[in-house]
């Protein structure tokens, strides 16, 4: 098994100078003439763009080739040299118009303080609580959101929802009064399509978030039923802080795209010790083959830890005795979300 040790605060919030320290290209050093020609290259970028929103050029093609030519852009300067590019994009005029978009204007502005919380997902799912915010964009604001909220992260965020739904539901079918825990748990939408909690045949549901203001959320939406809000976090949860017990299903999504490895293995230990004999751990993340990376890192200011297939193995393999458990790594239906589901054995 590899080391598990880090020295990071697995409390902090999750903001992009906290990813920009601990992710890829942090420790890099900078080729400069690499930098000037690939400042250069993205100056073009944006200029282009800039252009064609002024002459009012098709919003979904603009916004559909920026994006494409930003990830070109991130996969081909390494890391070291992106990291020097995102203050650029952020600070030119083109973010101006980008930034009428609700979803991308949430992200950057960070009204909670933090990347990815959970009001900017019920932007993503289209969720009715997010309507007025949608409603209240500019008509250019409206056509560059038309895009965003189909970009494939997002159509695979809302397959994510459906896929937790499922787990829980499975999990259900498993065992008699399930009890499952929600690891990271935002508003807990998924909970709208769970068919058993609606039907009332969930034992408990703990759902969990570093978030007070989510965790109210979900309590205020789900009164005297099983699910149970808790206010906690990932470094609570190692340090075994709460008494929690055991669970047919534990899952997390939205929160390993935050995880430095040695932070990820260490919870993905700690949360297989909580499940019971043939429950399930199942953790999401986004992965390596998402194409709207550039995007995301600098006009929404949301990075993303991506990984493979391969580093969900890597995940596993240090976490946990194979001989114990059952494992199943998986992509959702555009790839853009790989998920690993360890099953501990029955006996
Ligand atoms: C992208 S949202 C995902 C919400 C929900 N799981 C979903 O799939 O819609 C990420 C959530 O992780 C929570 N979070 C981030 N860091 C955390 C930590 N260290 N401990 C507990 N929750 C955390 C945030 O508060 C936020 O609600």
């Amino acid at each position: 098994m590899q080391s598990t040790k880090s020295h990071i605060d697995e409390q902090s919030m999750i903001t992009p100078a906290l990813v920009a320290r601990l992710g890829r290209g942090a420790q890099e050093v900078i080729d400069e003439v690499k930098l000037r020609e690939k400042r250069a290259q993205l100056a073009l970028v944006l200029e282009l763009a800039r252009q064609r929103f002024e002459r009012h050029a098709d919003t979904s093609e603009t916004v559909a080739r920026l994006a494409a030519d930003l990830h070109d852009l991130r996969i081909s300067s390494g890391a070291g040299v992106w990291k020097h590019l995102i203050p650029v994009a952020q600070a030119h005029p083109v973010s101006q118009f980008l930034l009428q978009d609700p979803f991308t204007k949430w992200s950057f502005e960070k009204p909670r303080g933090y990347s990815g919380d959970a009001g900017l997902l019920d932007i993503i799912y289209k969720h009715p609580a997010a309507a007025e915010v949608v409603a209240a964009a500019s008509s250019l604001g409206s056509e560059i959101f038309a895009y965003t909220v189909e970009a494939t992260t997002s159509v695979a965020a809302r397959e994510r929802r459906e896929i937790l739904a499922k787990e829980v539901d499975a999990a259900s079918a498993h065992a008699e009064k399930a009890e499952v825990l929600a690891v990271a748990c935002g508003y807990l939408r998924e909970a709208e399509l769970s068919e058993s909690f609606q039907s009332g045949r969930l034992g408990r549901w703990v759902a969990l978030d570093q978030d007070a203001e989510s965790v109210d959320v979900v309590a205020r939406a789900n009164p005297g039923t099983s699910i149970l809000p808790m206010v906690g976090n990932v470094s609570g949860l190692m340090r075994r802080s709460y008494d929690l017990g055991t669970f047919d299903l534990v899952y997390a999504s939205g929160l390993y795209d935050y995880l430095p490895y040695a932070v990820a293995v260490r919870l993905t230990q700690r949360l297989i010790e909580m499940l019971k004999p043939g429950g399930a751990y199942l953790f999401a993340n986004y992965s390596q083959e998402i194409r709207t990376d550039g995007y995301m890192e600098t006009f929404m200011d949301w990075p993303l830890l991506l990984r493979s297939e391969a580093d969900m193995w890597q995940i596993v393999n240090a976490a946990v005795d194979r001989n114990r458990v059952d494992v199943d790594v998986f992509y959702g239906e555009n790839r853009n979300i790989v998920y690993t589901r360890i099953r501990r054995k029955s006996a």
